[in-house]
């Protein structure tokens, strides 16, 4: 029986692999193995930090993270920044405060800016909001592995750029292969080396894409590694009481089924 059963695993595995494969194909967004998926992935925090660095010093110009709370930075499991960090990070922004009617330094418990450019949509939920890897006959065994690729998506979008540009009714828009209707508003924002690291870590195009991407997929589920964890104390428990109940069983019918000998 375990032979068949491992087989069948085999056989959905492969045929989960095939539709991402098939999905794939068809949006141009190629697979790249991040730190946080699987059933044991957890992110990197010196990634998150460097994703945090790209956001705040290019795509915070027009976009916003109104979801997202600056006192998170500092969580384990997400960028872990130290306190001081933290708050003079909140310091650098300013918020309206409805007691005072006027305007005071952000502090960690205020969330992240909203949106500063009207059609730049906010991003707090963006790595949810889309994927990469909606195969039509998946069998999600492959986002159970891969998760459903909204990273994948944004680092595409960050790279997908063919140069082309158009102009309709006052607006320019680029091409860009991974955006769903093939012209995007969006002016190409990262064209590699916009930035310098403090760990010298490589500014290549494609790693300040992955980088920002993993940092909004963490702004979007930062609970990820919580979730994971829970769910395999929950596995681990089922497996274990199913065992029991199994060598139960046998033991309350065996007097029955032996009763002849
Ligand atoms: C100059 C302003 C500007 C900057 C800088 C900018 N964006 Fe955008 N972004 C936009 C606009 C405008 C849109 C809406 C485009 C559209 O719908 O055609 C957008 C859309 C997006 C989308 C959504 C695409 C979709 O599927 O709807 C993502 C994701 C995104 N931006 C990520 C980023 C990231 C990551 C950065 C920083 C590396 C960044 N943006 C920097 C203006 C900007």
């Amino acid at each position: 029986m375990f032979k068949k059963l491992s087989l069948s695993a085999l056989l959905a595995l492969g045929l989960g692999a095939g539709a991402a494969q098939a999905a794939g194909d068809e949006v141009h967004i190629h697979d790249t193995d991040f730190s946080f998926e699987g059933p044991f992935g957890s992110y990197d925090q010196n990634q998150l930090q460097r994703g945090l660095k790209v956001y705040t010093e290019v795509c915070a110009a027009c976009h916003g993270l109104r979801y997202v709370p600056i006192r998170t930075l500092g969580d384990e499991g997400g960028p872990h920044l130290p306190e001081d960090q933290v708050r003079a990070f909140a310091s650098q922004y300013e918020v309206f405060d409805a007691e005072l009617d006027d305007y005071r330094p952000a502090t960690p418990n205020d969330h992240f800016p909203v949106s500063a450019l009207d059609n730049a949509p906010d991003l707090s939920l963006m790595a949810k909001g889309r994927a990469a890897f909606h195969g039509p006959a998946g069998t999600g065994i492959n986002q159970f592995l891969k998760g459903i690729g909204g990273a994948e998506y944004i680092a595409a979008l960050m790279t997908s750029y063919t140069g082309e540009t158009r102009e309709q009714a006052g607006v320019t828009y680029y091409e860009n292969t991974a955006f769903s209707t093939g012209w995007i508003a969006m002016p190409p924002p990262l064209v590699g080396e916009d930035l310098e690291f403090d760990d010298g870590h490589s500014n290549e195009l494609h790693h300040e894409s992955e980088d920002v991407a993993a940092f909004l997929m963490w702004a979007a589920e930062p609970k990820m590694m919580a979730r994971k964890h829970a769910g395999f104390v929950a596995v681990s428990f089922l497996i274990l009481l199913s065992v029991l109940l199994y060598l139960t069983n046998k033991r309350i019918w065996k007097p029955i089924k032996h009763k002849e000998a």
